[in-house]
């Protein structure tokens, strides 16, 4: 046996203080998640429907959370930033704040994550094994999940969020690859054990003693960033989709035959989200609650984005990988969403979108604790 540690176990110590957004986002996402829902329109497509009054569920237990973190907050004399200029300020302020500090921060985020999902995912419509999912969907998250039998740990990949690195750090550990800087370019197939290539007992046995972990990311930013790298950079993507979405939408080009696809606008790219089937979508856009089911498995841990080193190197720990096994750096030609762009690119779409494109992320926003983005006319006019 490895060395277990609860979710109270110390957090590494090396950390970046300035991206702790996640937990300075939090406080009123409630209140902002309850004007939303009541907004929402429900006609467009029946499958939206049971995610809504799930999320009313939701909503309705989230009231005792909003108070524990409120409380929790204020007893540590913690700032608790509600707008984005105050989220600044909070940011640069954690740059002083102690490392006990960063580390309660750390640990209620977790916290308040973890009783989010136990709280939602205990509803009777909800699944409780990936064996009472629909077959697609169970194939869909299986799909998802790599494999290391040595280290005994799960891992449900998120395209778009530090998928590439965490698939390096796999080979590494089951010995595939030197070292995670190796310059190469990611194969994202070769020499990783997908749970799904498993027969059903080897896959049970696997999720019921393993280590499970998954990392998520803020469900705009995502989108954004997945539609940035396919549409601008990769040519498969433009002409795949690209070339299919401008005859969709695009006035008057339903039979043009000279569409190249590389020039799709993202309220285009917001219009075909919404035709599209959630179960059905490519996996960069697909919501990630379908990609990993954190429902039907109950992952140990879900790091985030916003605190990827920290986060990763929770893992890295938790697992028992050799200290020599670091997480890799950004690769330089990462291109980060920022805030300011987020802001842009939802403040340009219109209204009626982006109303109809919230609630199809509706569980991502739910489950993993972020707040609704603040689109109204007078925020987005800063
Ligand atoms: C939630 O908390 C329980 C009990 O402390 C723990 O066993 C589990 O790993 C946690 N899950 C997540 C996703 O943090
Ligand atoms: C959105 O931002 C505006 C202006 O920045 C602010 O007045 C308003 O309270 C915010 N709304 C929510 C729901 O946070």
């Amino acid at each position: 046996m490895k060395e277990t540690h609860g979710t109270g176990s110390m957090l590494p110590r090396r950390q970046d203080y300035g991206m702790n957004r996640g937990a300075a986002a939090r406080s009123g996402s409630l209140l902002k998640f309850r004007s939303a829902v009541s907004s929402l329109s429900v006609r467009r497509s029946s499958a939206v429907l049971p995610s809504v009054l799930t999320f009313l569920v939701i909503v309705a237990s989230g009231g005792l959370l909003l108070m524990i973190e409120k409380g929790m907050l204020n007893s540590m004399e913690t700032p608790s930033p509600r707008g984005d200029r105050r989220r600044l300020d909070f940011i640069r302020e954690a740059g002083k704040r102690s490392a006990d500090e960063v580390e309660a921060e750390w640990q209620i985020l977790h916290e308040i994550r973890n009783r989010t999902i136990r709280t939602m995912c205990s509803q009777k419509n909800m699944p409780h094994s990936v064996w009472s999912l629909s077959p697609p969907q169970r194939k869909i998250v299986l799909q998802h999940i790599l494999v290391n039998d040595e280290y005994r740990f799960l891992y449900c990949y998120v395209p778009k969020v530090a998928c590439s690195n965490w698939k390096r750090v796999l080979k590494v550990l089951s010995g595939t690859l030197e070292s995670v800087d190796v310059n190469i370019k990611m194969d994202h197939h070769s020499d990783l054990l997908f749970l799904s290539s498993l027969k059903p007992e080897e896959i049970s046995y696997r999720l019921k003693h393993y280590f499970k972990f998954m990392f998520v990311r803020e469900p705009m930013e995502r989108l954004l960033s997945a539609y940035r790298n396919k549409f601008g950079e990769i040519e498969s993507y433009q002409k795949k989709y690209g070339v299919e979405i401008i005859k969709r939408y695009r006035k008057g080009h339903a039979k043009d035959s000279s569409i190249t696809g590389d020039d799709v606008t993202f309220a285009e790219f917001v219009r075909y989200l919404l035709d599209e089937d959630v179960e059905r979508m490519n996996d960069h856009w697909m919501p990630m609650y379908n990609l990993c089911q954190p429902c039907a498995v109950s992952y140990d841990f879900i790091g985030s984005q916003e605190n990827l080193e920290s986060d990763a190197e929770f893992v890295l720990q938790r697992i028992g990988a050799p200290p020599d096994v670091h997480f890799p750096e950004r690769q330089t030609w990462y291109k980060p969403v920022t805030t300011v762009t987020l802001h842009y690119y939802l403040c340009s779409l219109p209204q009626k979108l982006l109303r109809e494109l919230l609630p199809k992320y509706i569980l991502d926003f739910s489950l993993f604790t972020y707040p609704f983005p603040n689109t109204t006319t007078e925020h987005c006019q800063h």
